[in-house]
C-alpha cells in the first residue's frame, strides 16, 4: 500500500498568511500541521509516501522532511500544477503507485483516538473504504447517505440539503483502480476532478465500503483560523497533561522499529535546542 498526502491548495481562507505560506505548514500547537496527516500514514506502516504540492511548496517539505530517511521511510514528491481535484492525485501519482494500493489523506485532515477503523480498512485492500464522520455543519462537505441497514445509498459533494450529517473525511483507501477511475471521471462544475465521483464509480460497482467513525475519534478541520485554534488548544491540552506528543514523527518511526538507536541518536544530533528535542531524549531515555 502506498501513500499520498495532498498538500497544496491556495489557502486563501487564512489570508494574509496564504500570501506567503501554506496552510500544511501552519502550526498546529508545536508542529506543522502536515506532521498529522504524515503521522497517520507511519501508524499505518505505510512507509512510501508521496507528498503532492506546489511549486512553492514542495522545496519547504524537502527542507522539512528530505527524503523521509530520518524517519525510516521514503517520501517523494509530485508537483499539482493548478487546483484541478483531490482526484487529480492518483493521475500525478500513477508511476508512484504502480501496481499497488493507494491510501490518500488531505495534507489539513488531523485524526485522533483509536485508529483501528484505518487499519482494518487497508488490511481489505480490495475496492475502496470511506469513512463517514458525524459533524454539525454537513453542506461544506462530501455528505454520505446510509439506508436503513447502514448500507452507504448516496454520496454528495457540498449538498445545499444533506440527507444525512455523516461527512467523507479525507482519508480515502483504495485498490489499483483508482488510478484508471480518476482518469475517467470528468471535470466538475468547479472545475475539479472530485473525489466524490470517484468514490461514486466504487459505489455504483459494489464495490464501495464506508465505516463510520466513532464518536470517540476526533477528525479535526484546519481551514480557518477559529479551527486552527480550536486543535491548538485540543492537543496543547491533551500533549501537557500526558507528557506525550501526538503526532511526533521521529518518536512514531523509533517507536515502529522504522529507525534503530543508532539513527535515532544521529536525528537527535541535528535538533538544535529545543523542547522538541528534550522530549525525545526523554523518549530515548525511557526507552
Ligand atoms: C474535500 C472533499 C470533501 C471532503 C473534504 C474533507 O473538500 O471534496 O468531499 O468531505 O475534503 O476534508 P474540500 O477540501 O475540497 O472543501
Amino acid at each position: 500500500m502506498k501513500g499520498i498526502i495532498l498538500a497544496g491548495g491556495a489557502g486563501s481562507r487564512l489570508y494574509p498568511v496564504s500570501k506567503v505560506y501554506s496552510k500544511q505548514l501552519t502550526l498546529i500547537y508545536d508542529k506543522p500541521l502536515i506532521y498529522f496527516p504524515l503521522s497517520i500514514l507511519m501508524l499505518s506502516n505505510i512507509r512510501e509516501i508521496l507528498i503532492i504540492s506546489n511549486e512553492e511548496t514542495i522545496p519547504l517539505y524537502k527542507k522539512l522532511f528530505d527524503d523521509g530517511s530520518d524517519y525510516g521511510i521514503r517520501i517523494e514528491y509530485a508537483l499539482q500544477t493548478a487546483p484541478n481535484g483531490i482526484a487529480e492525485s492518483f493521475i500525478i501519482g500513477e508511476d508512484f503507485i504502480g501496481n499497488d494500493g493507494a491510501t490518500l489523506i488531505l495534507g489539513d485532515n488531523i485524526f485522533y483516538g483509536n485508529l483501528d477503523f484505518i487499519y482494518k480498512a487497508m488490511a481489505k485492500n480490495d475496492g475502496a473504504t470511506i469513512f463517514g464522520y458525524r459533524v454539525n455543519d454537513p453542506e461544506r462537505y462530501g455528505i454520505v447517505e446510509f439506508d436503513d441497514k447502514g448500507k452507504a445509498i448516496s454520496i454528495e459533494e457540498k449538498p445545499a440539503k444533506p440527507r444525512s450529517n455523516f461527512a467523507v473525511p479525507g482519508l480515502y483507501v483504495y485498490d489499483n483502480e483508482v488510478v484508471n477511475i480518476a482518469k475517467n471521471i470528468k471535470p466538475s462544475p468547479r472545475g475539479e476532478l472530485e473525489i466524490t465521483d470517484v468514490n461514486n464509480v466504487y459505489l455504483n460497482k459494489g464495490k464501495l465500503s464506508v465505516e463510520k467513525i466513532g464518536r470517540g475519534v476526533a477528525w479535526l478541520d484546519t481551514g480557518t483560523p477559529e479551527s486552527l485554534l480550536q486543535a491548538s488548544n485540543f492537543f496543547g491540552v491533551i500533549e501537557d497533561r500526558q507528557g506525550l506528543k501526538v503526532a511526533c514523527i521521529e518518536e512514531i518511526a523509533f517507536n515502529k522499529g522504522f529507525i534503530d538507536q543508532k539513527k535515532f541518536e544521529s536525528v537527535l544530533s541535528k535538533i538544535p535546542k529545543s523542547l522538541y528535542k528534550t522530549y525525545l531524549e526523554k523518549i530515548l531515555k525511557e526507552h
